[in-house]
């Protein structure tokens, strides 16, 4: 076939065709949809991807000195809004909170999530999930003095786990994964395990642990999912999977406990609340509060409670081991209170 038709395909038919082609390349490279915001035009095919593998944060925030604080990159096939300052961050998320609430169309959340749950599914269930699941916290005390009480007493714990430790150097990461658990139990099905339980560690840790070492990988999958069906990534996921299988193999029986106890007026945390209400909208066939959506839901609770946490933590602890007269102030202002 190849030898059938390159005798009619001269030179001059070959400059022709790139001069077709190679326009539609460069368009199809450069182009973005209406106003999205200035930013780096990056490579072909890979648009910043390249730059993100080592140190994300550092080259997106290099970029964002040329391109602003509002900036848009693409990243593979996915044209991707970056924030880089408090105020764009505030404008987006808590100003317009609802116009920003979506969350990319992606193979990855949906196989991960099952579609249950509120972290990465869209519509009228995440809609539904999140008005039960902001109204159910707040009853239980977040936003509000008794979670400080519940975080003191973590704290307590911690820094007992810390003189243990003294003053050798060690990865404080693991511990403070533990604590920040901790307080999401709590809060889910009232209890608390201590640092060395090894069944904890195994179970509801495996997947906090796993989005802490991986969130990278998960990111990566996240806007090129065909990865998954390669190696190293097809390990990557099925550790994701059963990282969360052993979440639900802890979840599960505790599940199953409260509902001996599930009372009709009351709860005491978010697992005996979704059993209340899975049990008084029963009878409702629109209903779709069930025993999986509450697995779903408490799986958020912890992916979305620990990595986040757990991270603005350790970043604070850099920058406070890095400024000393900063720790100094924090000291003599809780010395005060
Ligand atoms: C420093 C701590 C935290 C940061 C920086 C953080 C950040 C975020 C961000 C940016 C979102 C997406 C918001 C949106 O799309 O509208 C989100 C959603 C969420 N976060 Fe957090 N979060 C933190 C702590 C927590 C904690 C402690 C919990 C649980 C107790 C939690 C549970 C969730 C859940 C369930 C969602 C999904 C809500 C939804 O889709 O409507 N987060 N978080």
């Amino acid at each position: 076939m190849i030898e059938l038709l390159a005798p009619s395909f001269d030179k001059f038919s070959w400059v022709l065709i790139g001069a077709f082609i190679l326009p539609v390349l460069i368009w199809q490279w450069v182009k973005r949809p209406k106003n999205f915001p200035p930013g780096p035009v990056g490579l072909p095919i890979l648009g910043v991807a390249g730059s993100l593998i080592n140190r994300a944060e550092v080259s997106l925030m290099k970029m964002s000195w040329t391109h602003g604080p509002i900036m848009g990159v693409k990243l593979l096939r996915k044209f991707t809004v970056v924030l880089s300052s408090v105020e764009a961050m505030q404008n987006a998320l808590v100003k317009q909170g609802h116009a920003y609430a979506g969350r990319p169309d992606s193979i990855m959340f949906q196989a991960f999530t099952g579609g249950r749950g509120v972290l990465a599914i869209d519509g009228p269930r995440w809609k539904e999930n999140r008005r039960f699941g902001t109204v159910t916290l707040r009853k239980l005390g977040a936003g509000r003095a008794i979670m400080e009480e519940r975080i003191v007493d973590e704290a307590m714990y911690f820094c007992e786990a810390l003189q243990i430790i003294q003053k050798k150097s060690f990865n404080i990461t693991k511990l403070i994964t533990h604590s920040m658990a901790n307080v999401i139990c709590g809060l889910a099905f009232g209890e608390r395990f201590n640092y060395d339980d090894k069944r904890f560690i195994s179970t509801a840790r495996a997947l906090v642990d796993w989005f802490n070492d991986n969130s990278n990988v998960f990111m990566l999958l996240v806007f090129a999912p065909f990865l998954r069906h390669f190696w190293p990534f097809t390990n990557a996921v099925k550790s994701l999977k059963s990282a969360r299988e052993k979440l639900y193999t802890m979840l599960i029986p505790i599940i199953d406990r409260h509902r001996e106890t599930v009372d009709d007026y009351d709860y005491r945390d978010f697992i005996e609340a979704y059993l209340q209400k899975i049990s008084q909208t029963r009878d409702d066939p629109t209903s779709f509060y069930s025993d999986k959506e509450l697995l779903g839901n408490v799986r958020d609770l912890f992916v979305g409670g620990t990595d986040t946490t757990v991270n603005t933590l350790r970043w604070t602890i850099i920058y406070l081991i890095n400024r000393p007269e900063v720790q100094k102030k924090i000291q003599k202002e809780i010395d005060r209170v």
